[in-house]
């Protein structure tokens, strides 16, 4: 640990479980690097402040109702959050920047501000204060850069899309194939405030100091090579790979409590012998599909340890649609929780497989533990990290979408049993070898995090609020 400098910087995660643990995991690396760490964020899916007693945790108010809280409508909740909280984000900076005389707060260099993508009024808040801002993009890079594509492509008049060429290559967006790019882009009821969403968030990071990207050159050679050559965005990339498989100690920033009784659980099996599911911290399921994919895990005969976050299957508060008699009926095999420790899940010996949504921090979890999953994505960059999970890597199996008892129970069986399973095993170990090499000192992620450091070392005097 080096000794503390005088330098904080300031972090403001968007208020999601997929968006806060790669910021919180940034702050712990930044902060093994001397920075002293504020982190600004939302009444709404507050961290937990006593999970980080080294960080200072400033509360904002977001505006959003009770009912805004509960929705399913991500695009929403994040609209509504950008239009609430410029204000008091505004205020808790200026703040920051010129502590009160009474406040008896020591006046501390700020370096600049980190924050989500996701955010698109800060990067002009940031500017008024002559603060450097650098974007987080927690996605994959490629479809980071292809995301902010699909208002372009929507124009040229993409959808719909034909069956027959639904399996064709979308060549802007590889290497997503048009019926891919087609659920991606969602409803044409949804495109509108999509598109003027991810316009915002392109004109909000080009003017930005730097991007820190939440991947390395071993996972995205091709796509940051495009963004240089190109120069969609002529910032600094720094591509600093895996944030929590730096070496630093891990603390959870998990909103929910994990169940730790997951790992004496996994104590008791064979190694590489049970397949974990989870579908994250968003997505949710009708009843039908849940019990499709209870029925499936049933009828493998594997033993399955399996995340069901209480209200995400529609119109029931957790597992209780399951048939009367199945827990028993599996005779110890299965065991359902409702949020797991999940790092150590993957790491431990017992787990063999990953069925997952496929969100980046659990493709990014199971690459760096060497576990082949099984890729059910659900919505936005999903598709295409299970694409490249699938095709460009062959690091696992895709479902193809269908929640189908018996195209479950195929592909565990493909994957815990036969040897094709075995293969993919071998090709994981080494990509996963090869992503833990980039953040080991002279590694790609490793050179980018000095070089980010350097970077925000460096001090700018602000504007002082008036
Ligand atoms: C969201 C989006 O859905 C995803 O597509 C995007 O890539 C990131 O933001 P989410 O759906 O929650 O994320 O998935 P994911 O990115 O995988 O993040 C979930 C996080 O919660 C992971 O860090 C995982 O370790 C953690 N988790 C999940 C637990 O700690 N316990 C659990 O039981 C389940």
């Amino acid at each position: 640990m080096e000794k503390r400098n005088e330098r904080q910087v300031i972090l403001f995660p968007l208020p999601l479980q997929g968006c806060i643990n790669p910021m919180l995991q940034l702050a712990k690396i930044l902060y093994s690097r001397g920075f002293s760490i504020t982190i600004i964020h939302t009444r709404f899916n507050a961290p937990k402040s006593s999970d980080h007693p080294l960080f200072t945790f400033l509360q904002i108010p977001d505006g959003l109702s009770e009912s805004q809280t509960q929705s399913r409508d991500v695009l929403l909740q994040l609209t509504l959050l950008n239009n609430n909280c410029e204000n008091p984000f505004r205020e808790c900076l200026a703040k920051l920047i010129k502590p009160s005389s009474d406040s008896g707060t020591e006046e501390r260099k700020i370096s600049c501000l980190i924050d989500d993508s996701g955010w698109v009024f800060t990067q002009s808040v940031a500017k008024s204060f002559n603060l450097p801002r650098f974007v987080l993009c927690a996605y994959k890079f490629s479809f980071f850069l292809g995301h902010l594509l699909v208002p372009q492509i929507r124009c040229e008049g993409f959808l719909p899309v034909p069956d027959s060429e639904a399996e064709d290559l979308v060549p802007a967006f590889p290497p997503l194939r048009k019926k891919d790019l087609a659920r991606i882009m969602g409803t044409s009821a949804q495109s509108k405030p999509l598109d003027s969403y991810l316009q915002k968030i392109l004109e909000a990071t080009k003017p930005a100091s730097g991007l820190i990207v939440m991947s390395c050159e071993e996972l995205d050679q091709d796509s940051l090579a495009e963004s240089k050559s190109n120069k969609v965005f002529s910032i600094p990339i720094f591509p600093i790979g895996p944030f929590h498989i730096h070496d630093v100690p891990v603390s959870s920033s998990s909103l929910l409590e994990p169940d730790q009784s997951c790992i004496p659980w996994l104590d008791k099996h064979e190694t590489r012998s049970v397949i974990y599911v989870s579908l994250g911290s968003i997505a949710s399921l009708n009843e039908s599909d849940f019990l499709e994919i209870a029925c499936g895990l049933r009828n493998t005969n594997q033993s399955f340890l399996w995340v069901v976050r209480p209200g995400s299957v529609h119109g029931r508060d957790w597992i209780e649609s399951l048939p009367s008699g199945f827990m028993e009926s599996l005779e110890g095999k299965g065991k359902i929780v409702k949020w797991a420790p999940q790092l150590d899940v993957l790491a431990h010996r017992a787990t063999g497989g990953f069925l997952t949504h496929n969100g980046w921090n659990s493709t990014l979890e199971s690459i760096c533990e060497g576990v082949p999953m099984i890729c059910l994505p659900f919505v936005w960059d999903q598709y295409v990290n299970a694409r490249y999970i699938s095709e460009v890597w062959r690091v696992g199996i895709h479902l193809e979408g269908r929640i189908e008892r018996r195209e479950i129970e195929r592909a565990v069986i493909r994957l815990m049993v036969e040897s094709e399973g075995e293969e993919i095993r071998d090709r994981i170990k080494v990509l996963r070898d090869e992503v833990r090499r980039s953040v080991k000192q002279g590694g790609s992620a490793s050179r980018s995090l000095d070089e980010l450091v350097d970077r925000i070392s460096i001090f700018i005097e602000p504007l002082v609020p008036t």
